[in-house]
């Protein structure tokens, strides 16, 4: 059989459809559905309500004592900071590791990301690539010891095979940071769910892009109800506006947690941030010529449900391994 270029088209267009539909199935639940009516009439309440109650009753045998100080502090505030992270001679080498990664142009490199000036590099950090290996071992080992807090709240096993993402973030000279909607307050769910940040490079000022957070404000209580209710609404009015702004479609609006002081979460290189993103967050902007460096480390997918889990983690290995290969296949030419 001949494939005309116009097939291929259309084989890659339906590839796209058909893994669009597996993505949507594979992914954590929507942080608003239902359109309009359905929210004012309260749907993001009851969803609320149902997934927290179900959380808050589900049994969780954990390692971790109730007192201990660093869970005490992400159940309450939402984040939690570890400084040096990693002993230092081990921080240096991975350091080292991804400074020269970087350099290979290993890492995929985005000029005026989302049409926000700044310069995004971002990279998978692979087990299996020899260039990524020593670094993966080095963040693997230290991270571990972390694991159980975030099974401690999630209140579920994860797997041990955790995926590292470097991420580099950088606005040129003269440029003014703008656009991208994580750069705007938003939450990323609403019921608990745990990202991590791993400083590789100091983030001491404002002008360096900091992490902000609400603390506090990943508990549900009345407030944060009657503000889930009023955001849910807003956004689909504004969905249904033709002048919707498209740049901070989940920005929310304040008005029942406006007590709560959004903070910048300023850290020394080495430190591991763990937070609570049902509460409210963004990215910080960078100021012209500064730029922030972390590797990140999301657990959503490991919220779903656990035959989602094998197909997700099927795929991803399935995907990882032909990168991987292409990788190394490049590395010999
Ligand atoms: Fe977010």
């Amino acid at each position: 059989m001949i494939i005309r270029p116009n097939d291929k088209n259309i084989i890659s267009k339906l590839k796209k459809f058909f893994f669009g539909i597996i993505d949507s199935y594979l992914s954590v639940s929507k942080l608003y559905i239902g359109g309009y009516l359905l929210n004012i009439l309260g749907l993001q309440v009851i969803r609320s309500i149902f997934k927290n109650t179900l959380h808050k009753l589900k049994y969780y045998k954990t390692s971790i004592k109730k007192d201990d100080p660093i869970l005490l502090k992400l159940e309450e505030e939402g984040i939690v900071l570890i400084n040096n992270f990693m002993p230092v001679e081990e921080f240096n080498a991975l350091k080292q590791i991804l400074a020269n990664v970087e350099k290979k142009k290993f890492f995929n490199f985005t000029q005026n990301h989302e049409k926000s000036n700044v310069s995004w590099t971002l990279g998978r950090i692979y087990k299996q690539y020899d260039e990524t290996k020593k670094a993966y071992e080095i963040l693997n080992k230290n991270f571990l010891n972390y694991l159980p807090y975030i099974e401690t709240v999630l209140k579920q096993t994860i797997s041990k095979n955790i995926k590292f993402n470097y991420q580099k973030l950088y606005l040129p000279k003269d440029k003014i940071d703008i656009k991208d909607s994580n750069a705007h307050l938003h939450t990323d769910k609403f019921f608990p769910c745990i990202k991590c940040f791993i400083s590789i490079k100091d983030c001491l000022t404002v002008n360096d892009g900091p992490f902000f957070y609400m603390k506090k404000s990943h508990k549900l209580n009345f407030n944060k109800l009657k503000n889930e209710y009023i955001n849910s609404i807003w956004y689909y009015k504004r969905k249904r506006n033709t002048n919707y702004d498209v740049d901070n479609p989940f920005e929310i609006k304040l008005d029942y947690i406006n007590h709560l002081k959004i903070e910048p979460i300023l850290c020394e290189e080495n430190t591991l941030i763990i937070t609570n993103n049902m509460g409210c967050h963004k990215r910080g902007r960078l100021s012209s010529g500064h730029s922030r460096k972390l590797i990140r480390i999301s657990f959503y997918d490991q919220q779903l449900p656990f035959y989602k889990r094998l197909i997700g983690d099927y795929l991803t290995n399935r995907r990882e391994k032909k990168v991987v290969k292409k990788l190394k296949a490049n590395q010999i030419t």
